[in-house]
């Protein structure tokens, strides 16, 4: 995670991530789903500035940064939010009597499996933790990650790729040199992960990602692109149709491999470089789609 201390005010980035493979495996008796999933952080970043306040009162403010097609997406200033449930948690278990202020500034769209609230979460927890001055060991703040949500300690974890087991919140780091171009689109509507979960036909025995393992390892993207897996896509096809249209746009581009992210609604598709992903952007862009980003795994 990457921290800038000005007098004060510090400020850091929370990226999104993309789902590689993602395979369900069982229902849990908790009600959570046990998953295999690889997942890659990717360059689009949500920003969170937080100033220490000597009152010990919590404030945020959201600003939203969103493409036109997204301008309806309400993010809560309330303890809703994860970030405010993730400041609230660690100033509870610390006895931290200061406060804070922090803004969040929203580039990731919410409802769209790129763990943006998830990602804010993680972010809150780590700079907190520092402008706090706690010096809360990381296994500590791992557990309070997984309390607040399953994809949180993956954003946690100081690693662009990793294998997460678990409900998702056991993260085992990926060391790769690979770097994937994308382009990622989003339609207006969100899905609930929930709902998705719930019409999701668990895979039974542990299918393998190894094979998924072994191309990053090698760096080799086009075999990425080629293992790209998610068994959520189905359900979350049959909740919306525009997970359809999506699929059908992403089919017309020369992308290597393309799939939902996550219990979507986001879609992300693997390209051949730079260049071909700001290519694919513009095209998306052309045929009236406005919430694309070409993005890159973080560097
Ligand atoms: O952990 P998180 O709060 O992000 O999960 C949101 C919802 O997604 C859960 O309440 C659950 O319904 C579903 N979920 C699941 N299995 C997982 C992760 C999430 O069923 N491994």
């Amino acid at each position: 995670m990457l921290f800038r201390n000005v007098e004060r005010v510090w400020i850091a980035q929370a990226p999104a991530k993309v789902n590689l493979g993602l395979r369900v495996l069982s229902r849990r008796p908790d009600g959570y789903h046990e998953l295999d999933t690889v997942i890659a952080r990717i360059s689009l970043c949500d920003t969170l500035i937080v100033e220490v306040d000597s009152s010990p009162q919590l404030f945020l403010h959201v600003r939203r940064s969103y493409p036109h097609a997204l301008r309806s997406e309400q993010i809560p200033e309330t303890s809703e939010n994860l970030v405010l449930r993730a400041a609230e948690l660690l100033r509870r278990r610390s006895g931290q009597l200061f406060g804070a202020r922090m803004t969040l500034i929203k580039r990731i769209p919410s409802a769209a499996g790129l763990g943006g609230g998830s990602s804010d979460a993680a972010t809150t927890l780590a700079t907190l933790n520092r402008a706090w001055g706690l010096n809360y060991p990381r296994d500590e703040l791992l557990r309070l990650a997984a309390e607040l949500g399953s994809d949180v300690p993956f954003f946690l974890a100081n690693t662009v790729f990793a294998r997460c087991t678990g409900r998702g919140e056991l993260v085992q780091p990926l060391s790769t040199r690979i770097r994937l171009w994308l382009v990622v689109a989003k339609l207006s509507g969100g899905l609930s992960t929930a709902a998705v979960y719930r019409g999701c036909q668990p895979t039974g025995g542990r299918a393998s990602l190894e094979p998924m393992l072994l191309a990053l390892q090698r760096g080799d993207v086009p075999a990425v692109a080629r293992l790209l897996r998610n068994d959520l896509q189905n359900s979350a096809e049959k909740l919306s149709d525009d997970i359809l249209s999506l699929k059908a746009e992403f089919s017309q581009l020369s992308v290597w491999g393309h799939q939902l992210t996550g219990s979507g609604s986001a879609y992300f598709g693997i390209c051949r470089s730079q260049r071909q992903a700001w290519e694919c952007s513009v095209k998306l862009k052309s045929r009236g789609l406005s919430a694309v980003w070409s993005v890159s795994t973080c560097a």
